[in-house]
């Protein structure tokens, strides 16, 4: 996490343009905030806590073509103006930013105290600086001694680091995003993920690990960290626009990533047919398939496991990505390991790729980020083309990835052409459902709960994934303390939570456990629960019934709509910024 932005080039507003570019990377860690801007009068660094929103970058407008800036979630030392980033030696000369963690930094720390070395955080970040200090000993050019000083460091990272005496910027990449931007008029740019530099060109280059990148701002080199081999770069037009990125005419992005979705349904279902079937083949051969993310892209891929259930009548393992590191016992060269991310950069699901390409098992990856690494480094990619995502709260993202692999559960019964009409169906209603008129019925319910400590969800088959997704939204955005179960497991113990008017919400269709979690809601309504139903039809069960559309197999999609609006009221309700919870990023690449 942590989002790390760079720029040299000809215009004399380095600081500003950082300072301005790193505010669109704020999903990436909101702690605390840094700039270095290289001046013809020194080094002007200014960190503090806080948001780098509600700093001002006119403050930063002075002559300088060479800055770095760095948007921290903090893991190694807590939240202060110390720990926050850029970091430098003692004498201030050498200065870098960082995303990832240098695992070994007690160990390097503790050689560097006895060189003398003294620090001044609790960062790991810290010892970067100094080690590359220690490093110009041996030689004068500061881009060998980067390159020298990253054979020490263990674990992941993106570096960004100047020197005081030279004109160039280095970066460096092992296991955290780094992307260049290149503009003809302008110079280069180098960030966490494009939406830094978009504004300004939508020219990349992509930095893959191992490798390091050093620019003047008029050319640029990319070689391999360690031989230090050239590798030559593509450059690549990226497709999303600077205005998808923007929140435009909605106060928060979370509200305006819920109101695209019926757009980015359709643009997740408008794939190549043949595609498709060459993925749903794959599926139907492999000898096992795993469905593997992290948080709401899990939420997805157990969703999943029922479409290809019902839909397919074919069997799926579904794990999430940190507990996937054990299933490498069962994967042989013919397994199928599909990894499902928004970000395309998440750790634990980038490791569990790892672990089964080491087996010789196929990775098919669904991804909306073009370009990320997840993106580049499978061996065959689906896109959801959802857009940008800024919330951290991901929702558009799960719709377009429920929404192929529902599309590709249909191409595995040879009804790929019905799969997609539902779909389309689906997307459509969704456009007519979310009317001012249906959310404000969703704000005034949000209104009633918002004050409860609990609330409870269940769901049966595809909606129980999605009783778990609608616990996170609501968690994650407005902090009320919310659980999902699936409705069968309620007597097995959740029903013991149940008080006089606690909330709980029924996530129900038009299908064959239609009665099942009605039963289930009247066991709740009986102990005295408010109960809630999202459903297409009422039921005397449900004391609030939010009405959804039939949409058949497709209903987890449809169900999990008016959750987000949902969440979404209640985190602004209760005085949230639903766009930026506390302790949370969106894009989490530690492990
Ligand atoms: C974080 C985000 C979630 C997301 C999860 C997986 O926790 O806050 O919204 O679902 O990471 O991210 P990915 O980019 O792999 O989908």
């Amino acid at each position: 996490m942590c989002g790390i932005f760079g720029y040299v080039g000809k215009r004399s507003d380095a600081g500003k343009l950082v300072v301005e570019g790193l505010k669109n990377l704020e999903y990436r860690g909101y702690d605390s905030w840094g700039v270095a801007c290289k001046t013809t009068k020194g080094t002007i660094i200014k960190k503090d806590t806080g948001k780098i929103s509600a700093v001002n970058a006119d403050d930063f407008a002075h002559g300088c073509s060479l800055a770095i800036a760095h948007t921290r979630w903090a893991t190694h030392g807590g939240v202060t103006a110390a720990n926050s980033h850029p970091h430098t030696n003692a004498d201030g000369s050498i200065v870098v930013v960082h995303n990832g963690i240098i695992e070994n930094y007690q160990e390097l720390r503790k050689e560097l105290v006895a060189k003398g070395h003294t620090f001044l955080s609790e960062t790991d970040t810290e010892i970067i600086p100094h080690v590359i200090e220690e490093e110009m000993k041996t030689t004068s050019d500061f881009a060998s001694a980067v390159r020298n000083a990253c054979t020490k460091f263990e674990g992941r990272y993106g570096i960004l680091a100047f020197h005081k005496t030279s004109d160039i910027l280095v970066a460096t990449r092992t296991g955290s995003p780094l992307i260049v931007g290149v503009s003809k008029e302008d110079g280069y740019f180098i960030a966490s993920d494009i939406p830094a530099f978009m504004e300004h060109t939508k020219v990349v280059q992509y930095l893959d690990d191992g490798e390091m990148v050093v620019t003047d701002g008029k050319s640029i080199l990319f070689t391999d960290l360690i031989t230090g081999e050239e590798k030559p770069k593509r450059e690549i037009e990226i497709t999303w626009s600077v205005e998808q990125a923007q929140k435009g005419e909605y106060a928060h992005f979370m509200l305006k990533e819920i109101m695209e979705q019926k757009d980015s349904i359709a643009r997740a279902v408008n794939q190549d047919d043949e595609q498709i079937r060459v993925i749903a083949d794959a599926i139907a051969n492999a000898s096992g398939t795993f469905l593997v993310g992290c948080g709401t892209a899990h939420k997805a891929c157990m969703a999943a496991e029922y479409f290809f259930s019902v839909v397919a009548e074919h069997h799926v393992n579904v794990t999430s990505a940190g507990e996937f590191k054990v299933h490498h016992h069962f994967l042989k060269p013919e397994s199928l390991v599909i990894v499902v991310s928004q970000s395309g950069e998440t750790a634990d699901v980038l490791e569990a790729m790892n672990i089964a390409k080491a087996k010789g098992s196929k990775v098919l990856a669904i991804v909306n980020s073009e370009g990320s690494t997840i993106h580049r480094e499978a061996d065959y990619t689906l896109l959801i083309n959802a857009g940008p995502e800024r919330a951290v709260a991901s929702t558009k993202a799960l719709t377009g990835q429920m929404a192929v692999l529902l599309m590709i559960a249909y191409a595995m019964n040879d009804k790929l052409h019905d799969g997609k009409t539902l779909l389309l169906e689906t997307a459509a209603q969704i456009n007519d459902m979310l009317n001012p008129r249906y959310v404000n019925h969703i704000e005034s319910l949000a209104d009633k709960i918002q004050t409860h400590e609990n609330i409870y969800i269940i769901g049966k088959s595809w909606n129980f994934p999605m009783a778990l997704e609608s616990a996170i939204k609501i968690q994650e955005v407005s902090y009320i303390h919310a659980e999902g179960f699936a409705g069968g497991e309620l007597k097995h113990g959740p029903i013991a939570l149940i008080e006089e008017g606690t909330p709980c919400i029924t996530l129900a269709g038009n299908d064959e456990v239609t009665q099942d979690i009605i039963s289930n809601t009247i066991e709740i309504k009986s102990r005295g629960a408010m109960t809630i139903g999202i459903a297409p039809e009422n039921n005397e069960a449900y004391e609030e019934w939010i009405k959804v559309p039939d949409a058949g197999a497709a209903q987890a999609i449809m169900n999990i709509i008016p959750i987000q609006v949902l969440s979404y009221f209640l985190a602004v309700k209760r005085g949230m910024d639903p766009d930026m919870p506390r302790n949370l990023a969106k894009s989490v690449t530690v492990k």
